[in-house]
């Protein structure tokens, strides 16, 4: 806590969630993508959002690769440095949900002590983890940006799955084979978002 904290109070405005969720017409929520670099994260997040879009939600997409090109261009990967990118990125979703959206996050997120931290920061309810697992052999055949090949080669150091540490989730409220086509996968993301109320159609 910084010094100052004792002398900013919290000022409760007269819009109320509640009332942009009505706006929406649906519940602000986050679904927070978590798996190795090359899991498929940002490719499914991406294709829910399509279908998100379709069916008229309101939504937001916060991608690793794109929030380290701008909100947290300052961070590289130590672990204090990954920490503080998932409090940023944590913070910005829990913003957004307030304003009503569904936000979809694609975050290596490696510890489970971050991803606890911005599940707690979000309340019950709010904070969706998706675990999309997709085994470290077939994330470096896939390869897609040379990043392995580069880490096996010491070129890379602190790279996860290969000199830096991968926590999976234990609870994810949804666990998905990163292996499937990604129209499956899509689709059992539907479902759950269905049968938790937060989309009707
Ligand atoms: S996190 O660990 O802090 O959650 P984040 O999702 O923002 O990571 O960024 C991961 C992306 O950065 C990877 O998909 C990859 O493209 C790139 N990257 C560059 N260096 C590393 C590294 N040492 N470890 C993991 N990803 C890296």
């Amino acid at each position: 806590m910084a010094d100052h904290d004792e002398n900013v109070v919290w000022h409760s405005h007269v819009v109320t969630r509640e009332q942009r969720e009505q706006h929406h017409g649906h519940r602000g929520v986050v679904l927070w993508f978590t798996g190795l670099s090359g899991s498929g994260k940002s490719t499914v997040a991406g294709a829910l959002e399509v279908a998100l879009s379709k069916l008229g939600v309101s939504t937001y997409l916060l991608d690793g690769d794109n929030v380290r090109h701008g909100l947290c261009s300052d961070l590289g990967f130590s672990d204090a440095d990954r920490k503080e990118n998932i409090r940023r990125v944590g913070e910005v979703a829990r913003l957004m949900v307030d304003a009503g959206l569904v936000v979809l996050t694609a975050f290596i997120s490696p510890h489970r002590s971050e991803r606890a931290m911005v599940r707690e920061r979000l309340g019950e309810g709010r904070f969706i983890e998706v675990f999309v697992d997709t085994p470290l052999e077939v994330c470096e055949t896939r390869d897609p940006k040379g990043l392995y090949k580069k880490a096996r080669a010491g070129e890379l150091r602190n790279f996860t799955g290969i000199d830096a540490v991968y926590e999976p989730p234990e609870t994810p409220e949804i666990h998905l084979d990163g292996q499937q086509l990604v129209t499956n996968l899509t689709a059992q993301l539907l479902d759950l978002l269905r049968r938790e109320d937060i989309i009707k159609s």
